[in-house]
């Protein structure tokens, strides 16, 4: 299989064929999600929780990211691999986020960036710049608190609309394809129906043209908490610690390593004067 471009996506929004994304955040990661064939991987701003153990996405920095995207392109050829802008790359000129989006692309390697938020006059910025931008509307974990924490958004017509709107204005910018993030399905249907791009959704429901979902999620590997439109596919933390419990018992009792797991190879005489 080549690799998947944006036009190609846009085919399968036209033949109703569904999407799949997952963020990957190192080498890999990466090689994983080519395996399985995923179409996309996000170099999701959610790594400075899976992998650096913050409390949010707001302390991730610029040039964390690229160190990650970078990881990510090393590992995986065929898929389109997006890299989040971070909170506060965009914000304040349209000209840092040209800036900024352009070393994501040009030093991480990544196809194209995703953003947060309807800044549609941020994305025109990138899209006239040649940047690819994916756009990303509903719950916006780096505002979180202005919108009232990890909270499913749009559930009254007012804020529905606003969403809607939203990426309505972000697909005039010139976004190829957009995230909604935890609505009720009623409005990523709605969404979908009237976009001509692809809308991706992570606890957005049924009807959205793809999914995405957290690889640490997904998988297993993160415990803190498990929101309600995770399906947990795989249990590899449990699994992990399994192993290393097992590997911890056979190193005290002398099991491993065994005999197989050895280097030989002096002569006798040799080791007889070594000794
Ligand atoms: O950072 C991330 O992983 C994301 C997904 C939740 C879409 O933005």
């Amino acid at each position: 299989m080549g690799k998947v471009t944006i036009p190609n996506l846009l085919e399968m929004k036209k033949k109703g064929e569904k999407i799949t994304m997952v963020t990957a955040y190192d080498h890999s990661g990466a090689v994983i999600a080519e395996k399985a064939g995923m179409d996309m991987i996000l170099v999701g701003d959610s790594l400075a929780m899976t992998m650096l153990g913050h409390e949010g996405t707001v302390a991730l920095t610029a040039d964390e990211m690229i160190h990650h995207v970078k990881a990510v392109v090393s590992g995986a050829k065929t898929p389109l691999i997006i890299g989040d802008m971070v909170f506060g790359s965009y914000n304040e000129s349209l000209q840092q986020a040209v800036h900024e989006a352009t070393r994501l692309m040009k030093e991480g390697g990544c196809d194209a960036i995703k953003l947060e938020g309807g800044r549609p006059d941020v994305v025109k910025a990138l899209v006239t710049a040649g940047i690819p931008v994916q756009g990303h509307v509903g719950l916006t974990p780096q505002t979180a608190s202005l919108l009232g924490g990890f909270k499913v958004q749009g559930r009254n017509l007012d804020a529905a609309m606003k969403i809607v709107n939203e990426a309505r204005s972000l697909e005039e910018a010139g976004a190829f394809s957009i995230v909604l993030e935890c609505v009720p399905e009623e409005v990523a249907r709605v969404i979908t129906e009237t976009l001509s791009i692809p809308t991706i959704g992570i606890g957005a429901g049924r009807y959205c043209d793809g999914q995405v979902l957290v690889y640490h999620d997904m998988l297993g590997l993160f415990d803190k908490f498990q929101p309600k439109f995770v399906k947990k596919y795989a249990d590899l933390g449990q699994l992990a610690v399994k192993a290393l419990e097992e590997y911890k018992k056979d190193v005290r009792q002398g099991a491993f390593p065994e005999e197989k797991h050895v280097f030989g190879g002096m002569t006798r005489e040799d080791a007889e004067k070594l000794k």
